[in-house]
């Protein structure tokens, strides 16, 4: 297996958490920015701070795209080659209803007419270079097909897939045969994702698939951010220092944007985030009092108990 990659999670894998995440783990993954999109005719604003912003120096990152259209398709390449990206991830996997509804994200797949106008579009940027996040589908499990015929011709780097159906969301049962068929028929490298929580859940996917590139991890690093760390060194790391790193990464992450930010109320509702998929590492008592933290007071005595 040759690839390691922190899937986009939006409102979670920001800069400033993909910025810390490699400061204190390291390791050589590559991050992808959570879905950028176009709005008036150029990319939206606040996605593209996320992108350009300092924070992402010296990063192994690369930009996502979510898409109705070959026309927002177009804005979206040609603004971030301009910024200077050189390649770009196609997002046709994302299942929020209010994308999917639009036709973008996974709701992409079912649009033949303009899925089969994308790979010209993408034939007019040799300066980038392109790689696919993607579901099954939407409705059904086999709409990925659409998608690997339209872009046969289009030396993607690889295909990510979560092999669930967009009306699944983020549970019910993965269908890994469905996986296996994408597996021999795409033409380019395949990359798994999908329930990576601990570093056997990796060692098991890639013994089951060991034709796969790599593979890509999103709730479970945020539930336990040493993952790739530990899969990579080949052991697991003893719980109390996967708890002392995990604190120091995100109070380095709480510094920052108590600098950045106005008001408790604001910072509050984004550093309580960072910890929604960690109840298991935690422990319950300490995420139920951080989720309820309902002041700065309050929310520093629930991360404390967390070493209790
Ligand atoms: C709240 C939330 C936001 C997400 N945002 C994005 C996104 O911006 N782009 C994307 O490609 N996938 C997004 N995903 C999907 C993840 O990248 C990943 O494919 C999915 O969670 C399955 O992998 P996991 O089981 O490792 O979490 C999001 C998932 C969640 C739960």
């Amino acid at each position: 297996m040759n690839s390691l990659h922190i899937a986009p999670v939006q409102g979670h894998t920001d800069a400033a958490w993909r910025h810390f995440h490699h400061e204190v783990y390291g390791g050589d993954a590559l991050y992808y920015t959570p879905f950028i999109r176009a709005e008036h005719g150029d990319l939206r604003q606040r996605d593209l701070r996320d992108f350009s912003g300092p924070l992402n120096e010296g990063l192994n990152l690369e930009p996502q795209v979510i898409f109705r259209d070959g026309a927002e398709l177009s804005i979206l390449l040609s603004r971030l080659a301009a910024e200077g990206a050189s390649r770009i991830n196609l997002n046709m996997g994302c299942p929020f209803p209010l994308q999917m509804g639009k036709g973008r994200g996974c709701g992409f797949l079912s649009n033949t007419q303009e899925l089969g106008n994308i790979a010209a579009i993408l034939a007019r940027h040799p300066e980038l270079s392109f790689s696919l996040k993607m579901r099954l589908g939407m409705e059904k499990p086999d709409e990925w097909r659409g998608a690997i015929d339209a872009l046969r011709d289009i030396p993607l780097r690889f295909v990510a897939m979560h092999p669930r159906t967009g009306r699944q969301q983020y549970s019910g049962d993965l269908n890994l045969d469905a996986f296996r068929n994408l597996l021999d028929e795409a033409p380019w490298p395949v990359v798994y994702n999908g329930e990576l929580h601990t570093p056997d859940d990796i060692a098991r996917v890639a013994s089951e698939f060991p034709g796969i590139d790599g593979v890509m991890a999103g709730r479970g690093m945020l539930a336990r951010p040493s993952l790739f760390a530990e899969f990579v060194a080949g052991e697991e790391w003893p719980r109390e220092k996967r708890i002392d790193v995990m604190l120091d990464f995100h109070r380095r992450l709480f510094e920052h944007y108590r600098a950045s930010l106005c008001g408790e109320s604001q910072l509050l509702s984004k550093i309580k985030p960072f910890w929604e998929y960690a109840e298991q590492e935690i422990g319950r008592k300490p995420w139920k009092a951080i989720m309820k933290a309902g002041s700065m007071p309050k929310y520093l005595s629930a991360v404390a108990l967390i070493r209790e």
